[in-house]
């Protein structure tokens, strides 16, 4: 049976199980982690040892690619496999067409343009499941919440927005970073992206509120970025402990009527 080990993060200790035991361990892959679980006998299943998904959100300059940045550096560190991926992925053609749209070069129609970043997620979908069952943690900068939120911000009706993205795989943790639009805009100004206007990022932050779900985390995003890193890792270590212990991977969205299992 693997040792249950600690972890300092940030001044407290923490359990980190599995995850502890292969960085201590250094060289097992997640294949080794994985078998490592199934044979300490804790509660593993057909997910056993998967990654964990974790997801950022929050206003334009809230501080999400800064903290995605840090806490994927972070796992890494811990011997936990892990990849830093963000929404829109704009490496695809569908990203592209989302890019143009974003820096104004191109205009669509709200409708088309929340379905497109909504087929942006799922034409990662299948590659998605399979780094998560590989036991590979994600860490992503925006998901469909951001992709809901700001639709609706727009006028679009919340249900309307939220039914493109059921069957996508659900969060095991998403980190709100919590600030008001008018704080978020003064940190280096907004650049010239469509989005990026004080006024629609109030309507914005409306929107997330009535997103919060079971997975749904609000951390405060006022405090200095060290501060904010500091509580981001301790839940994430959390996470991926128990994701790593069985936890089942679920389907968007995570509300008692749509608990669907992804197998
Ligand atoms: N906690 C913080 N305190 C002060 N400044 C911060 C903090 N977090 C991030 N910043 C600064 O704010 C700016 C925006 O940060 P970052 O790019 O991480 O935000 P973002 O949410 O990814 O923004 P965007 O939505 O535009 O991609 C950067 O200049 C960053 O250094
Ligand atoms: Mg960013």
């Amino acid at each position: 049976m693997l040792p249950a080990l600690s972890l300092r993060v940030g001044g407290s200790v923490l359990g980190v199980g599995g995850v502890g035991a292969r960085a201590r361990a250094g060289l097992r892959g997640a294949r080794g982690l994985r078998s490592g679980v199934a044979m300490a006998g804790a509660g593993a299943g057909a997910n056993a040892g998967r990654g964990a998904l974790i997801v950022l959100e929050g206003l334009d300059r809230s501080g999400k690619s800064s903290q995605c940045a840090q806490l994927a550096s972070f796992l890494e560190t811990q011997g936990v496999p892990v990849e830093a991926w963000r929404f829109p992925d704009r490496t695809t053609a569908m990203g592209q067409m989302i890019s143009s749209y974003l820096s104004c070069q191109t205009s669509l129609d709200d409708a088309a343009i929340h379905l497109l970043f909504s087929a942006n997620r799922w034409e990662k979908r299948s590659l998605m499941e399979a780094k998560l069952k590989e036991g590979i943690t994600l860490v992503i900068d925006r998901y469909s919440y951001s992709g809901v939120a700001f639709s609706a911000a727009k006028g679009l009706a919340l249900d309307w927005c939220k039914a493109p993205e059921v069957g996508l795989p659900a969060p095991d943790l998403v980190l709100y970073l919590d600030i008001s639009a008018e704080m978020a805009a003064g940190r280096g100004g907004y650049g010239g992206e469509r989005y990026e206007k004080l006024e629609f990022q109030k309507k914005v932050k409306q929107k997330f509120k009535l997103l919060k779900d079971a997975a749904w985390q609000n951390v405060d995003a006022t405090q200095s970025i060290d501060s904010i890193q500091t509580v981001i890792r301790e839940e994430s270590i959390k996470i991926v402990n128990e994701c790593n212990s069985g936890r089942q991977l679920m389907q968007m969205w995570p509300s008692e009527s749509t608990k669907e299992v992804l197998q």
